[in-house]
């Protein structure tokens, strides 16, 4: 892991391979490194509108320094006007991210508050991410190994920092991992290995303890795959703790659709279909690492949806743990089938809300796009809470309605209810009036769905990677930071 430390000296005479420095329109240097201008005889605003950089959010150039300050590389970064905490963690990530293969650097960016400290070193740390694991060629380039963040601030932000990029390496790691790597009982297995290093409480139910305690859902997804079905409850306590939150993520390890089999091109990334556990057990770590006031609970409901002749088949009628039918018209529709199971043993906790989080549906994709998750919920104020987390996280996210008409659709001619709605239109939200059954009256509850949001098919920008993004990670912790407004 790449580490971070503040350092308050000047920028132009710290030693390291590479000086990251964010400007602002007209190529001022970011506050804290005003005599880098000087060192460079006054030239270097002109020379960086030469090369033609204007200071521009999302801009980067790179100028050799030729001695004129102590880092051989400068790398300028455009910070727009006044940036705000997404626009430093982004500037941050993208010229760390640039960096690959040099060994130091330092970041000069507006850091005088401890807030725009964290964000610097944050946006810094999730830049430096590579997944190698399975190159064997060595053409990769490491990431930077060691960043220094130039700030005045000695408090805990870079440690926070640390905290937060650990846990979405985490999960970027486990939604990257292939699926012959990633069966549900070996996420349980690394999820029980680092919670309990964290120093959570894991217990594990198998396939066996799934099917005498009666979670159908989770039961009947699995049970087309040769690797076996697992819940796993991750538990976090605080001696001055008042609020109890439940998360409950979708990991299906692996979704082929089952029967209702997905078209190849709909396939060939279903490994990521385990993002929401994976952000689940993230947050949970990160919980318990900065030791938040809070009572946490997690569930990861893990299965493998696959055809095979001992899958479930369309039309069979399941028994979920709360009790209601279901008919599964639709075994594509698997998400829903294990979160229905996750939500109604959450419920037993007696948390103060239960939020889940899923790679639940294509019409999330259609309705918001590849990068904006959106949020469901039974009580408004809980919607807004996580739409607010998620934007101070710089997580996008909208909040969406669940219009009760849509329930008729989900009418079974011989069950309590069916997995798949007649239409099409509103197919986000229909998963979500699907997932309102089974939350128990008088439980505060909310979906996230981040279909699109868990796994970036294009390229890196920001801080993001190509793959695994670790989204929704650090929101499920904003909330956790958020407890005395649930
Ligand atoms: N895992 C998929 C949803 C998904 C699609 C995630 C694209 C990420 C990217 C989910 O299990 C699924 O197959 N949903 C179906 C539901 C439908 C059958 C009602 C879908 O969205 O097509
Ligand atoms: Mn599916
Ligand atoms: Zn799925």
């Amino acid at each position: 892991m790449t580490t971070v430390r503040l350092n308050s000296a000047d920028p132009v005479s710290i030693d390291t391979d590479a000086l990251i420095v964010g400007f602002g329109p007209g190529n001022t240097p970011a506050s804290g490194a005003e005599s880098l201008e000087a060192a460079f005889g006054g030239r270097l605003a002109g020379s960086l509108d030469a090369v033609g950089f204007s200071g521009k959010a999302g801009e980067l150039v790179k100028l050799p320094t030729f001695g004129a300050i102590a880092a051989p590389l400068l790398v300028a970064v455009g910070l727009g006007d006044s940036p705000d905490l997404e626009g430093l963690r982004r500037a941050a990530g993208a010229a760390v991210r640039s960096l690959a293969g040099t060994s130091r650097a330092a970041l000069a960016l507006p850091a005088d508050t401890a807030e725009q400290a964290e964000a610097v070193a944050l946006g810094g740390l999730l830049g430096a991410y590579a997944f190698s694991r399975y190159r064997t060629n060595g053409e990769q380039k490491a990431p930077v190994a060691e960043l220094t963040v130039v700030s005045g601030e000695s408090g805990p932000a870079a440690e926070r920092a640390s905290v937060l990029a650990e846990s979405v390496a985490l999960v970027r790691d486990l939604v990257n991992t292939p699926p012959s790597d990633l069966w549900p009982a070996k996420f349980a297995e690394l999820a029980e290995q680092a919670g309990g290093k964290a120093g959570l409480s894991v217990e594990v139910l198998d396939d066996k303890q799934l099917k005498d305690g009666g979670y159908g859902g989770i039961v009947g997804v699995g049970q087309g795959s040769a690797n076996p079905p697992r819940l796993v409850r991750l538990a976090y306590s605080h001696p001055e703790a008042g609020k109890t939150l439940a998360f409950v993520g979708k990991g299906i390890t692996f979704d082929s659709g089952g029967l209702s089999l997905k078209p190849a091109a709909s396939m060939d990334w279903m490994k990521s279909d385990m993002g929401g556990a994976a952000a689940v057990l993230g947050a949970m770590i990160g919980i318990a690492r900065l030791g938040l006031p809070v009572n946490a609970v997690g569930y990861l409901c893990l299965a493998e949806n696959l055809p095979s002749g001992t899958a479930q088949r369309p039309s069979d009628v399941i028994h979920s743990y709360s009790g209601k039918t279901v008919e599964v018209l639709d075994t594509d529709a698997e998400g829903r089938l294990v979160l229905m199971d996750g939500i109604a043993r959450a419920a037993e906790d007696g948390p103060d809300v239960i939020v889940d989080v899923a790679t639940l549906t294509g019409a999330q994709i259609v309705a918001l796009g590849w990068r904006t998750a959106g949020i469901m919920a039974n009580d408004d104020a809980v919607r807004e809470l996580v739409v607010e987390a998620a934007g101070a996280a710089g997580e996008s996210a909208w909040g969406m309605p669940l219009p009760e008409e849509l329930r008729k659709g989900l009418d079974s001619p011989i069950a309590d209810i069916a997995n798949l709605h007649p239409e099409r239109w509103g197919g986000m939200l229909a998963a979500g009036i699907f997932l309102k059954e089974f939350v128990p009256d008088g439980v505060r509850w909310a979906h996230i769905d981040m279909a699109g949001p868990a796994f970036n098919k294009g390229e890196p920008y920001g801080y993001t990677p190509k793959g695994g993004t670790g989204a929704i990670t650090r929101t499920l912790i904003g909330l956790a930071e958020r407890h005395a407004s649930i």
